[in-house]
């Protein structure tokens, strides 16, 4: 499933690109050598950063 449509950055991008130690949308950009253009896909990174941090903080408790 692509999350950014401009780019064609796909989840497992996204997910890598976290994994790997982005913890802002522009970050993603960078890791998947791009840049935003219409933004319409930030909400979706936020939500996916959001989501992979609190799932860190459970894995640790
Ligand atoms: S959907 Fe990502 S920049 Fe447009």
């Amino acid at each position: 499933m692509y999350v950014c449509n401009c780019n064609g950055i796909r989840e497992r991008e996204v997910r890598a690109a976290i994994a790997a130690g982005a913890t802002r949308p522009a970050q993603i950009f960078k890791a998947c050598e791009s840049r935003p253009q219409c933004a319409r896909c930030v909400c979706d990174m936020n939500r996916m950063l959001r989501d992979e941090a609190e799932a860190l903080r459970y894995a640790a408790e």
